[in-house]
Formats: C-alpha cells, structure tokens, sequence
C-alpha cells in the first residue's frame, strides 16, 4: 500500500472522509498530535489501527467528533460534569471520558463499558470528521511506544505503507496529547495531564482526584485507570536520562557523567551555554523556552524524535518545572526516561 499524503484543500478533505468510510487509516492533523482515524463504528477498521502501531489491545482509543450535539448518541449518560468542561474547553485538548453507549464496538473501549470522547479544535480535523460523517476513532499516530507525532513527516516515519494516507495540517498547535479526565469515578479524576491543567478544570467542576501515575511509576500488579499508562512510553530508541535541577546543576551534572557522544536536550540558548560557561562542547538539542512551558510542550516530541534520527546512544535531558502545562512535559519526559531521573 502506498501511503498518500494530502493537503486541506477541499477536494482532499472529501477524498480522506471517502477513504475513513471505506474503512480505511487516515493520519489526521489536532491541535495536540496527530491521530491515526478509523470509522469508530467500523469493528474491523479499528483493529487495523491496533495492528499498523503495534498497539496492545487491552488500551483503548479516543472517540473524536465534531459537534456537541454527536456526543448524545454515543455515551449511556451526560453527566453533568462533562456539560461544564464541554462549555469551558470544547472544542479543545480535552478527553473525557464516559458510560459507553452500547453502538460503540468494544474492541474501540478495549472491552471497557466507559468511552473517551474529544471534540478536537483543529480545524482540518472537524472538516475531515464532517467528510467522513462518523465519529473517529483515533489514538495518537505513532509506532506504539515512540513519541507521538507532530507534524506529517513524523506520521510518514512510522506509518508509511501502513495506512491509506495522512493529511498535512502543520506543525500541531500544543504538541502534547490531550488532558483526559475520567467522569466515572466521584471526584473526577485527572488520567493524563494535557494543555488543559488541573486548576483549569478544578475552576470550571471543583474538586477533581490526580491519578498516582501521572507523575509516578505504577505499582507491581497494579490495575491501570488508563491502560494507556502502563506501557514504557513516548520513548524513543535513545536511552534517555532526566536532570533535574536548574541549568546550573543540569551542567555540573553533565560535566561529571557525559561520555564521549552523549547527546544534550536542553532550553533554547543552553546548548551554546554549556560549552562557553561550562567548557562542554557536546551535541545538543534544544526543545522551547526555560520560561515558556507551552513552547517545551510544542518542541518536545520533535526533539525526541531528532535523538532516534541523529542515532544518539544516551541523552542527558533537562528537566521542566512540573507546574501547569508544564505537567504535561513531565509525564511524557518521565515515561520516555523508563523513570530514570538523576541529578
Ligand atoms: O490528543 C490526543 O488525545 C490524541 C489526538 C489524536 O486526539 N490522541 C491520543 O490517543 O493521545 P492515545 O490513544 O494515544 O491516548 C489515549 C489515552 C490512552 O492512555 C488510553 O489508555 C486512554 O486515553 N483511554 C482511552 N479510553 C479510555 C477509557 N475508556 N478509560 C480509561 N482510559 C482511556
Ligand atoms: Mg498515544
């Protein structure tokens, strides 16, 4: 199968809403990541998505629609919760997550009787969920296990003959997944951090729970809240090391254990820095700004990416502050870290 790669023009937008009818993957643009779409009501289309990443089937999948009004016939029950945060932060980076109406296939739940539902803001990827006239099932478009993609090429890397086609709809806007909060638990609780923050919520539905996973290694045994947290993630073929601290103990720590070839992933400005302040003239990439939490959310992914592309053995990565959007960075870095966090 060879892979088509298609812009946003309209005539595009209808031929990748005919191919999704017809059964088929389709790499769709968000303002989070991309999406590897199906036909969420297409049993067999959706266990190809299983099947091109590699992807466990005990880890379900988002439901992605375009409208509010499509939301109704897909969970057993709107609580009241999902009412607020829907007008607060839909269309937006926002999962939620609900009782499954029973027209959902299980094999999109994993066999789970809750369903993830995400009205997406980007544009190209209404007009597509529009053109295809069914709701989308989509995980993120990656290989199973690699950082998520953010911009088409990446789709390309690890889906190529894999998939029918991808649609190019830029660089995405915030470059982590989506925030997904559960709405089946009293409080809600927060599954995976997102652009959309803890206080944002809190401030629209009160109190809300934070899932011990989202900032720790699970537990032995332990049963996944979201299956998608149980897996080494977002990780790239780079065994990646996290620093914590601020630039001057990310550098002393870097001057005491880099070996020849070590790879740096810093702020923007630092990789210079070591070498003119610290006297460490090491490979770097650099991934947004240290004040800026949106610009390391965007920059992340690409960056891991460059890691794999540039076959570094071993990165030494600086850490963010885990505050604000700035959670989100955290739980991607600490999982594509296998936890091993030093400094
Ligand atoms: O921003 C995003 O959410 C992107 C774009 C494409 O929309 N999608 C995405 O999908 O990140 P995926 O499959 O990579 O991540 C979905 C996460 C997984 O951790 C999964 O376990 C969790 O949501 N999830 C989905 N349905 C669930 C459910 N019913 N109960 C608990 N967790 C669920
Ligand atoms: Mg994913």
């Amino acid at each position: 199968m060879k892979t088509k790669l298609l812009t946003s023009s309209q005539e595009d937008i209808i031929q990748a809403g005919r191919l999704l009818r017809e059964g088929k993957l389709v790499g769709i643009p968000t303002e989070t990541v991309y999406g590897l779409a199906a036909n969420a009501f297409d049993a067999d289309a959706v266990a190809a998505i299983f099947k091109a990443k590699g992807r466990p089937a005990d880890n379900p999948l988002i439901v992605h629609i375009s409208r509010l009004e499509q939301l109704d016939g897909l969970v057993k029950e709107i609580p009241e919760a999902a009412v607020q945060l829907a007008a607060a932060y839909w269309p937006g980076p926002l999962t939620m997550i609900m009782p499954a109406a029973d027209i959902i296939p299980r094999i999109v739940t994993a066999g789970l009787d809750t369903v993830a539902i995400r009205l997406p803001s980007h544009e190209t990827a209404r007009r597509i969920i529009d053109a295809a006239g069914v709701p989308l099932a989509a995980p993120s478009a990656n290989t199973s296990g690699k950082p998520s993609p953010t911009q088409a090429v990446h789709v390309i890397h690890d889906m190529n003959g894999r998939i029918a086609a991808v649609v190019d709809g830029g660089e995405c806007r915030f470059g982590v997944e989506s925030t997904v909060i559960t709405l089946c638990s009293d409080p809600p609780m927060l599954l995976r951090p997102g652009a959309v923050t803890p206080d944002m919520l809190r401030a629209v539905i009160g109190e809300i729970a934070v899932n011990h996973a989202v900032l720790e290694r699970m537990n032995e045994g332990e049963t996944a809240a979201s299956p998608g947290m149980k897996y080494k993630h977002y990780a790239p073929d780079t065994d990646i090391r996290l620093v914590t601290g601020d630039f001057e103990a990310y550098a002393a720590y870097c001057k005491a254990n880099m070996l020849p070839g070590d790879w740096a992933m810093c702020f923007s400005g630092e990789g210079k820095r070591l070498e003119q302040e610290h006297g460490l003239a090491v490979k770097y990439i650099e991934y947004g700004q240290e004040d800026d939490l949106l610009s390391q959310a965007k920059g992340l992914f690409a960056a891991l990416r460059r890691l794999d592309a540039e076959g570094a053995k071993r990165a030494y990565v600086r850490c963010c502050r885990p505050e604000g959007v700035g959670l989100a960075v955290y739980n991607r870095l600490v999982r594509a870290a296998g936890f091993n966090i030093v400094g």
